[in-house]
């Protein structure tokens, strides 16, 4: 099922959850469900119920009074965890069974001690349990990008054969590149038969910084839901950022022409109520919601930006959440940047004028980064300019 439109899967509460130092009570759990409700997104994974007594009572707390988004459950292939997410997923208006099995050589291996018949066992077995219960199951072949292509096919056709209504195929460690993720994608889907019946997911981490382009990738190899997290929070070095993969599909949507249903104006605003949440803030130079993301220094650019924004912004600060472009003055800037900054302060110079203010700019730039507007204010009133 190719549908044009990619669902968006936050897993911010589960693997973004995962990740250290982020963990969340569920009353936080319930602050940040709001605010992906809000954002739009398709599903919000609300955590691991069978893992935890957190994990349960978020689930109770996020289903009793969000009705709107799916809320999904990860679960082991093991009845005991499978009968713990139903139980839990009674809170959801609309409930997803998320189960998972490891398929790659390595995992079947040294951590499963299990070999591929009794994985297709296994799979059939507990995807078709799920499926007794509940209607909408996601299946997972944990590590899929370093499982061989024919086998992950067949486990796939099991999976759907047994009930799986997504088949999620995640980069678990993050070693794909985008090449290699559009092919295992577009066989597996030409492959498996039922393959046109399900939505195929993809759920890639960023050990090489390759998530979002993975991703990408895996969206034109056919997968139609894209797995993620606020900031990219998860396990090591993260998941799929979801601004960044929203918003790459938004500003190239003349190539890839899918919609997703985020409001992307609330993108700002869910990242910094997750940096406050987890006290985990973004780097500045972080695409999308860093605090540099639409910052512009060098005279170069300032002059450029002056003319026409689209010199040096691929997309509007605003349609993403941020109030404007920013200006910094510093070393770097130019006096046409000063000028703009100058004239808004209620400042309009003739050009010898200027140039005396702009040499004693460049001379505060060398005592300090960054030149505010209470600094130019107290320059233009003789005083000493102090950040
Ligand atoms: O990275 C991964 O493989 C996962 C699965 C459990 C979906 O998080
Ligand atoms: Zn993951």
């Amino acid at each position: 099922m190719t549908t044009d439109r990619i669902r968006i899967f936050d897993t911010t509460l589960r693997d973004g959850e995962q990740s250290p130092g982020c963990s969340m009570s569920p009353q936080q759990k319930l602050v940040m469900a709001r605010a992906l409700t809000e954002l739009g997104v398709d599903i919000i994974e609300t955590g691991f119920a069978a893992s935890s007594q957190s994990d349960r009572e978020a689930l109770s707390l996020i289903g009793a009074e969000l009705k709107t988004p799916v809320l999904a459950t990860l679960s082991r292939c093991l009845p005991g965890d499978i009968q713990t997410s139903v139980k839990a997923l009674e809170a959801a208006a609309r409930p997803r069974l998320h189960v998972f099995l490891s398929t790659s050589p390595l995992h079947r291996e040294h951590k499963l001690r299990m070999s591929k018949e009794q994985i297709l066992e296994s799979v059939h077995k507990h995807v078709s349990l799920a499926r007794g219960y509940i209607d909408d199951i996601e299946f997972s072949a944990e590590d899929a990008t370093r499982t061989e292509l024919d086998f992950l096919t067949e486990v796939t056709q099991v999976a759907i054969a047994a009930g799986a209504t997504t088949i999620n195929l995640p980069d678990t460690v993050g070693f794909t590149t985008p090449e290699e993720i559009r092919h295992m994608f577009s066989h597996v889907i030409a492959n498996a038969a039922g393959a046109d019946k399900v939505i195929f997911s993809a759920h890639c981490h960023n050990d090489l910084g390759l998530a979002v382009a993975n991703s990408l990738a895996a969206i034109e190899g056919g997968a139609r839901q894209v797995e993620g997290s606020i900031n990219g929070i998860g396990e090591r070095a993260g998941n799929c950022a979801i601004e960044e993969i929203v918003m790459a599909l938004k500003v190239r949507n003349a190539f890839y022409d899918l919609d997703t249903g985020i409001d992307t104006r609330r993108i700002v605003a869910t990242s910094q109520l997750l940096q406050r949440l987890v006290g985990m803030p973004v780097q500045r130079n972080k695409a999308i919601v860093g605090a540099n993301a639409f910052a512009h220094e060098s005279g170069i650019h300032q002059h450029g930006m002056l003319r026409n924004r689209n010199t040096y912004e691929i997309m509007r600060p605003e349609d993403v959440g941020w109030e404007s472009s920013q200006m910094v003055l510093g070393r770097h800037s130019g006096r046409a940047a000063v000028d703009a900054r100058l004239r808004a302060l209620g400042y309009w110079l003739e050009e010898e004028e200027l140039a005396l203010v702009f040499e004693q700019f460049k001379t505060l730039c060398e005592e300090q980064r960054v030149v505010t507007d209470i600094d130019l204010q107290s320059m233009m009133q003789g005083g000493t300019a102090h950040n």
